[in-house]
């Protein structure tokens, strides 16, 4: 679809829906390529009678799983749709909505996921893991052979376009629901993203800070990555808020580097941390 003339609305069984907007984000995927060459081979048609897989993401919260899952998308050259999950997300939420107008009238407003599916875009569903079983039930058609769903709300059935892609992001911690069996065996194949290497993990400082010196990038990896090696669930999020907020304060005082990512530690992730932190 050529940009600036997508269809804002479609029309289905006599209903019209309203499509949300994609996502523009600006952010790059820096090393780890072997994470995505897996979740272009999930997504890949290898025959007309083939169909694309729907992988689960998993990992840490701030390991890097919706930028990959939104680098990786936009290496497809389409447009992303991320539909944010959370514990209040009901399954009409997934769907569609309506939403009555200004005369008294109702709109049928489409999920992300929706829009993803008529528009032939890649779906981000995020954090899948902090919704009910309720919610997902209503994806169970969609994440099969069947590929559609049924709004109950505006009573139709929607059928994906054969160029929609989902993928689901989970994070790896306590807060979340466990997955009903049915739908983990339909989210295939399963990809982990683990925390990166040192020289990766300098480069993803260096591109989420661009203007950030070498020597607070170098302090900060050093940090992570023995954070790492002690299996601490801090991850590259933390990393980049620790260098960012030393930063600014190195801008603001007359502070040392090492202090101000001393006292930045401990604002961002609490007094603990700081012993991960080499002080020569
Ligand atoms: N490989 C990477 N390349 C570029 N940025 C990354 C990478 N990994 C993590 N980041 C950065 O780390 C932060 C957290 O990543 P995010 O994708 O939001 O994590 P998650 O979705 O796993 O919680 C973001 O600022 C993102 O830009
Ligand atoms: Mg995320």
């Amino acid at each position: 679809m050529t940009k600036g003339k997508r269809p804002r609305t479609v029309e289905i069984e006599g209903v019209t829906l309203h499509l949300a907007h994609p996502d523009e984000l600006d952010i790059a995927w820096v090393g780890q390529q072997e994470t995505m060459k897996q979740l272009l081979a999930a997504w890949s048609v290898i025959d007309d009678q083939d169909l694309p897989m729907n992988p689960r993401l998993l990992g840490k919260p701030g390991v890097g799983k919706t930028t990959l899952a939104y680098a990786t998308a936009k290496l497809l050259e389409r447009d992303v749709y991320i539909f944010q999950a959370t514990m209040d997300t009901r399954p009409e939420d997934l769907l569609i909505t309506p939403v009555v107008d200004g005369e008294g009238s109702i709109r049928y407003v489409a999920s992300a996921l929706v829009s993803a599916m008529l528009s032939g875009g890649i779906c981000i569903l995020d954090e899948g893991n902090r919704m009910s079983e309720k919610s997902w039930a209503s994806l169970a058609p969609l994440l099969d052979n069947r590929r559609y769903v049924e709004s109950i709300v505006a009573g139709v059935k929607v059928k994906a376009s054969p160029d929609f892609r989902i993928v689901a992001t989970l994070n790896d911690d306590a807060s979340t629901y466990e997955i009903p069996e049915y739908i983990h065996s339909r989210l295939q194949p399963q990809i982990i993203l683990d925390f990166p290497e040192s020289d990766e993990e300098r480069m993803i400082l260096a591109e989420n800070l661009p203007f950030a010196d070498g020597e607070i990038l170098d302090y900060v990896t050093g940090f992570l990555q023995a954070a790492h090696a002690a299996d601490e669930p801090f991850t590259v999020r933390d990393g980049v808020n620790i260098a960012r907020y030393a930063l600014k304060m190195l801008a603001a005082s007359e502070a040392s580097l090492t202090d101000a990512v001393q006292q930045s530690v401990v604002h961002v992730l609490g007094e603990d941390a700081a012993r991960y932190l080499t002080t020569d």
